[in-house]
């Protein structure tokens, strides 16, 4: 998708490979939900929430599942055997422990070379809050992940160097979202997120225009530290 004049091999840290099995994660409890592993018996509940238009509109694959044997297809990427290899749950909430939604990262090697976070919810929950605070919830889980220093081949924009006496680049999650997903855009920038890429590509809804997709990166180090990016890093 970017052209190899874009990119940049880095020496970073990242969290250990393979990922710790979903069998030894333990559920985080937040204000209002419960953020579990996913297991093959959610198959149904996340039926529900990928036969829902709105929220599939804007997954890359933009449109409903077929039937419910797709959306097994889908989840088998997170549960065992594949879940070593991804770092994906269920959001329920915690008053009834329905599943309401999913997120996490489903692609260690994004398009800009780094991990990615995606997420959506049921659409009759939208607006009150919960994607922002599944958000914040798991980004401490990624960030108590082990780590591991990793040469990335990562996009020369969502690079931020920090100079030292061992030169590191600062290791990033990133998010990307259509101009239009207004909503996703506010759940990345309240959770610590920061704008850094702005590109065109041909609109899933009417390929005869271009939309535009926003970048985010977030840097787990430096939230974990406590430390603000400062004047350092570029502007988008
Ligand atoms: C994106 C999504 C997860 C947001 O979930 P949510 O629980 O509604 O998010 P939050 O309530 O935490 O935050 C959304 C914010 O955006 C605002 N918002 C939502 N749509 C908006 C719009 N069209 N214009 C302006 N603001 C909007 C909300 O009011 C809220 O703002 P606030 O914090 O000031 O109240 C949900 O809409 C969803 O599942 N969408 C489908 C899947 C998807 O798009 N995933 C992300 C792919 S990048």
């Amino acid at each position: 998708m970017f052209p190899e004049s874009e990119r940049v091999s880095v020496k970073t840290t990242s969290p250990t490979r393979p990922l710790p099995p979903s069998s030894s994660r333990p559920a985080v409890t937040t204000e209002r939900l419960i953020i579990r592993a996913l297991v093959p018996e959610d198959a149904q509940a996340f039926h529900v929430l990928r036969t829902q238009a709105e929220v599939m509109a804007n997954s890359a694959i933009g449109r409903v599942d077929k039937d419910l044997e797709e959306t097994r297809s889908r989840l088998a990427a997170f549960v065992p055997p594949n879940d070593e290899n991804t770092f994906h749950f269920a959001i329920c909430l915690k008053e009834t422990g329905e599943m309401i939604g999913v997120g996490g990262c489903h692609n260690l090697s994004s398009v800009f070379g780094w991990p990615e976070l995606g997420y959506m919810l049921r659409e009759e929950l939208w607006g009150q809050g919960l994607a922002t605070e599944f958000v914040r919830a798991w980004l401490n889980m990624w960030c108590e992940l082990p780590r591991t220093v990793v040469q990335f081949d990562v996009h020369q924009k969502s690079a931020h160097s920090e100079h030292g006496g061992d030169e590191k680049t600062a290791e990033a999650v990133i998010a990307y979202t259509t101009a239009y997903n207004v909503g996703s855009q506010k759940v990345l920038e309240k959770s610590g997120f920061q704008h850094f890429l702005t590109w065109s590509v041909p609109d899933r809804r009417n390929p005869a225009v271009e939309v535009d997709l926003y970048g985010y990166r977030y840097f787990p180090n430096y939230h974990a530290a406590g430390k603000e990016m400062g004047d350092n890093v570029e502007a988008a």
